[in-house]
């Protein structure tokens, strides 16, 4: 798959097939992940991986699904996520800032995941406090996201936006996302 066939398609995904994900492909995408931009070099992010059922089972509680969905958009049981990585920035390394360093990484992340047939979904409504007890991750280290990962169990239509920028799930499941127009964003030379 080329980059931009990439970026097309990828859609975030809340709806898994449960099979589990080997470590090596997680590896992987820990591997895109490291590679991505840093201001500096300074490359201030470490990343916490989990594949087995236990630990998806402790991650999950501490995620928030969707809320521009009224009725929140959780994955039901049998749909949920069965891997995750945990972007943390440490805070010694990097005192303040980081969140753009995050993103390009999440962002690799996600694409390298559409490579592997996976889908994902990057979440910042997280229970910080609870997961970085339950993981153990020293003080020095911030959660900056985490990314759910899995088989994709949907596929969210992506359409051209009509009044707003709200996603939501029609009656058959199916969830539609509406995207800004390109030629109402671009400004050609001058604004
Ligand atoms: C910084 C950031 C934080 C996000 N946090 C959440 C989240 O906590 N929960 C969630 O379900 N989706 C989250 N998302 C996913 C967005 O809802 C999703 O990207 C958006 O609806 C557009 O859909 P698309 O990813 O399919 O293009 C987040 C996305 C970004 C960029």
């Amino acid at each position: 798959m080329n980059v931009y066939s990439a970026i097309l398609r990828r859609r975030s995904i809340r709806r898994y097939k449960e099979q589990p994900i080997p470590e090596s492909v997680v590896y992987k995408l820990i591997d895109a992940a490291r590679l991505a931009p840093s201001a500096g070099n300074v490359q201030p992010l470490e990343f916490v991986t989990i594949c087995s059922p236990e630990g998806c089972e402790m991650v999950f509680p501490t995620l928030k699904w969707a809320r521009h969905i009224q009725s929140g958009d959780t994955p039901p049981e049998g749909k949920r996520p069965t891997a995750y990585v945990i972007v943390l920035i440490n805070r010694h390394v990097m005192s303040k800032g980081g969140g753009h360093e995050a993103g390009a990484a999440v962002q690799n992340i996600m694409l390298e995941a559409l490579e592997e047939g996976l889908g994902t979904c990057w979440l910042r409504s997280i229970d910080r406090a609870g997961l970085s007890e339950k993981l153990g991750v020293p003080d020095k280290y911030e959660i900056d996201s985490v990314v759910a990962i899995g088989k994709p169990a949907e596929a969210p239509m992506t359409e051209a936006i009509k009044n707003d920028t709200v996603y939501w799930r029609d009656d058959r499941g199916v969830m539609h996302v509406p995207k800004r127009v390109t030629d109402n964003i671009h400004h050609r030379e001058k604004f």
